[in-house]
């Protein structure tokens, strides 16, 4: 059978990402120009600053994209673009490059949901076996979603207020860490004991999560130890923070894992680079004998290999855009 080339662009947040990914499943070049260094100086992201950025970039990424697969335009067989959700005008940089190489080459251009991208992620370790629960962990969302088949989604719950990603973020920067907080709470973390009582967010029967609670006692904690003159020890508040969050993804998984019977489990979205999430679900597979798949570091976080991927499978299923496909800054997973 002949092979596929999907080109695969990504420009939702900070990342101005382009790979190539032949079948799905293996990634031929993946360029990733991050611009971490320039928000860190703001603490976060600035909207303005990262879509001209990626202006800046995103040329210079597609060449070395196909300078590092040896192939060009006309190897390739459509054009995959995550077109939402994610900050607007960063989205539109990537989506008129992929219009605009779409239009020229006469190639097809694929719309993919960037969520889905961070799920299809995981077929670089093996294709996805369904049925599956995906358990997704991002700086923008938190869900459950059942999957039957490809692009079949069922979402079980989400989070009612802040990301899990965005909660890390911002407790990071409260015990004054830099951007993005994440990593650097987890690595924190993996130094510390669980000693500060945190309140378990949400601790109910539902699939629905919530982290501004927990985001809000941890602050109030810090300000409470500062006030009274005492020294906070940052790697045993990372660790009672992360242990809060780990136990309330687990707890709610294996929920979700037993109600609908599921034998396979994967994580997705750039959380899933988080430790001590990563050996809590494989331990959470060991006991339930369900097979756990998490995906490799490199395509944890915001990456054009996982739109690609996620590419295929939607070329294959004949899912088609026309050139008026516009950006969306929120959209429901399909
Ligand atoms: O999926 P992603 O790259 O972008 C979105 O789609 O949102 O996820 C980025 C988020 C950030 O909030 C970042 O702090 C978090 O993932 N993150 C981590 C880790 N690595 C990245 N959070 C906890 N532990 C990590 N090791
Ligand atoms: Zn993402």
């Amino acid at each position: 059978m002949k092979d596929t080339y999907i080109l695969g662009i990504e420009s939702s947040c900070d990342e101005t990402s382009i790979s190539i990914v032949k079948n799905g499943v293996e990634c031929l070049a993946n360029i990733v120009s991050s611009q971490i260094d320039i928000h860190k100086n703001y603490g976060g992201v600035v909207p303005e600053i990262a879509s001209r950025e990626h202006i800046k970039n995103i040329t210079v990424v597609l060449d070395e994209c196909f300078k590092k697969a040896n192939l060009t335009m006309k190897d390739i067989d459509a054009i995959a673009i995550a077109y939402g959700p994610g900050l607007i005008g960063s989205l539109l940089v990537g989506l008129e490059a992929a219009k605009t190489l779409s239009y020229l080459y006469e190639k097809p251009l694929i719309p993919v949901h960037h969520i889905a991208g961070h799920i299809y992620a995981n077929s670089f370790l093996e294709p996805l076996t369904f049925p599956l629960l995906a358990l997704i962990v991002s700086g923008g969302h938190t869900e459950l979603v059942f999957m039957k088949d490809h692009f079949s989604f069922k979402k079980l719950g989400g989070t009612l207020d802040d990301a899990v990603g965005e909660c890390y973020d911002k407790v990071a920067r409260v015990i004054g860490l830099s951007y993005p907080g994440g990593p650097l709470l987890d690595q924190l973390a993996s130094h510390g004991k669980a000693t500060y009582s945190l309140p378990y967010p949400l601790d109910d029967d539902s699939y629905n999560f919530s982290f501004s609670g927990l985001k809000s006692a941890v602050i109030n904690l810090h300000h409470h130890i500062l006030q009274k003159g005492e020294t906070l020890n940052r790697e045993n508040l990372a660790s009672s923070f992360q242990k809060v969050v780990i136990d309330t993804l687990i707890k709610k998984t294996k929920k979700a894992l037993c109600e609908t019977k599921c034998k396979n489990l994967i994580v997705a979205g750039g959380v899933s680079a988080n430790q001590g999430l990563r050996s809590a679900v494989l331990e959470l597979g060991k006991e339930l004998d369900v097979k756990v798949s998490i995906p490799p570091l490199a395509y944890c976080t915001d990456n054009g290999a996982m739109v690609a991927s996620a590419g295929y499978y939607a070329y294959k299923l004949g899912r088609r855009a026309d050139l008026y496909l516009n950006s969306k800054s929120q959209e429901e997973l399909k």
